[in-house]
């Protein structure tokens, strides 16, 4: 059976176009991306999704006297489709506790940063002013407190003294384009659960070319 993807955005897509390609190359096997919705009609990525045929949709946030409201809204769009996973994919809008519980373990974003460091915004300029050595990307289960929540996979990069916002940015949106689809496949295969707040992964995560890091496999006893 074909497992569904329902992809929120808000920019540029370029988390959109790397899930995309794996399900075109078959790094994410029996899975489509069944809708695109975006809750700004000029975000980049819907254009992306438009050119692969993806039926996509515009919930303006703007239109809604509450952020109760659109999150109803929202579900009830994301709903008819029917998702194995709802992906947070530079969806830049905080999510209601109970839009969040609507999903559990089915809910999954992806912050640039090594969380739980670094929560929020701005996340590359901030690792610079603290003088860090390693910055990265994290993709993790959402809860309803905002950046948290299990984490699934991580990738690690150098951040280097010649380093500004723009340069370690781009450093780690590449370490993201490549642990968005694995941590997808993995979890839409099985090989990858959430049980009790954790996750256990049953086997080896392929090592990322642009990363430093992968996570320890933990088998539950
Ligand atoms: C990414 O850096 C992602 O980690 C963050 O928002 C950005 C979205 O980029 N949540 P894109 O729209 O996928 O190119």
């Amino acid at each position: 059976m074909i497992k569904k993807l329902v992809l929120l955005i808000s920019g540029r897509g370029s988390n959109l176009q790397s899930i995309l390609r794996a399900c075109q190359t078959g790094q994410i096997i029996d899975t489509k991306i069944a809708a695109v919705i975006s809750n700004r009609a000029a975000a980049p990525g819907l254009v992306v999704a438009q050119a692969a045929g993806i039926p996509t949709e515009v919930i303006d946030h703007r239109a809604f006297p509450s952020r109760a409201e659109f999150d109803i809204a929202l579900q009830q769009q994301i709903d008819q489709y029917a998702p194995d996973l709802v992906v947070l994919a530079g969806f830049m809008r905080q999510l209601t506790d109970a839009f969040v519980e609507h999903y559990p373990g089915r809910l999954v974003n992806i912050h640039p940063s090594l969380l739980p460091a670094f929560p929020g915004l701005h996340t590359h300029a901030r690792a610079i002013a603290q003088g860090v050595c390693w910055h990265g990307a994290s993709v993790h289960f959402v809860i309803p407190e905002l950046d948290a929540g299990p984490v699934i996979i991580q990738a690690a990069v150098p951040v280097h003294t010649s380093d500004d916002p723009a340069k370690l940015g781009a450093r780690v949106l590449a370490a993201e384009h490549e642990i968005y689809p694995q941590a997808l496949s993995a979890l839409l295969s099985g090989r990858c659960k959430l049980e009790e707040g954790r996750v256990y992964w049953s086997d080896p995560i392929p090592s990322c070319a642009n990363t430093a890091i992968n996570p320890v496999v933990i088998t539950p006893s």
